[in-house]
């Protein structure tokens, strides 16, 4: 059984797996695969639910598929992912939000920021939620920042994510995800802090990767260096249609093995 504690002692010994899910089969794939953490990651916006950013999921839409994702997946260590705006108003509504997560299957919750939520993650955490953190690229604050941009740059971004990570660290994250951060800093950070880092275009240095499950299968259109596709099965979809499709038309399908007689 993963636990917390068990994702924190694997730092510096095994890497952390992670990989979304967002539906039943998904989360049977996932779990079934062996990997440490599946996520419901908001980014079911754009990959399942067409949107062209995080911004419009919704608390229902994420306690939605968090509920269809624990269906296939009964003993995985689930994260749910805070959406926007469910826990920047008010430190009252983000506890309450993220102990929707819980009650609808997650095992822990998710959120974007760094030492401006510190107080908001203590007090998660004081509620019995474990809290991983998000750091880098931050896809919900997309317009802020200008872009799908790597973060870690500059000596004062790099600055920022060493405070920040140090911050999420002493609030009681649990782990922290790094998007899309130069691989130097991502090491620097990685070694800075005593809680697992779990990068996304981060490099190599991080103590866990993730990866969004429908870039892994070559299910999603997106071509990103970050991301390596283990399979097409895009392609494998289309032609499956497409092969229905014509046999229907030219009534090679259904033939007597299909039919009741
Ligand atoms: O929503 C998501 O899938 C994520 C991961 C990419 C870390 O936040
Ligand atoms: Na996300």
């Amino acid at each position: 059984m993963v636990t917390t504690k068990k994702i924190i002692d694997m730092k510096g010994k095994e890497p952390i797996v992670m990989i979304t899910a967002y539906d039943y089969p998904t989360a049977k794939i996932a779990s079934e695969s062996g990997v440490e953490i599946i996520l419901v990651g908001d980014s079911l916006g754009n990959v399942v639910l067409g949107y062209d950013s995080t911004i419009p999921v919704t608390m229902e839409d994420m306690l939605f598929h968090i509920k269809a994702v624990r269906r296939g997946a009964p003993d995985a260590f689930i994260v749910g992912d805070m959406p926007f705006l469910s826990y920047e108003v008010s430190i009252e509504k983000a506890v309450e939000n993220a102990g929707l997560m819980l009650k609808a299957g997650a095992n822990a919750i998710k959120l974007e920021g760094g030492q401006e939520y510190e107080e908001t993650i203590r007090k998660i955490i004081a509620a019995g939620i474990p809290v991983m953190g998000h750091l880098g690229f931050t896809p919900q604050s997309v317009n802020l920042l200008g872009g799908h941009r790597v973060q870690g740059k500059t000596q004062e971004s790099k600055e920022k994510l060493l405070r920040d990570a140090k911050a999420l660290e002493s609030a009681g994250c649990f782990a922290i995800v790094l998007e899309l951060v130069v691989e130097s800093v991502a090491k620097e950070i990685t070694e800075s802090i005593n809680i697992p880092t779990i990068g996304i275009g981060a490099g190599r240095y991080c103590d866990g990767q993730v990866l969004v499950f429908h870039d892994v299968v070559g299910l999603s259109t997106a071509n990103f260096k970050f991301v390596k596709k283990y399979a097409n099965t895009y392609e494998i979809m289309a032609e499956a249609v497409k092969n229905y499709k014509n046999e229907v038309k030219s009534r090679t399908f259904p033939t007597q093995e299909n039919v009741f007689e």
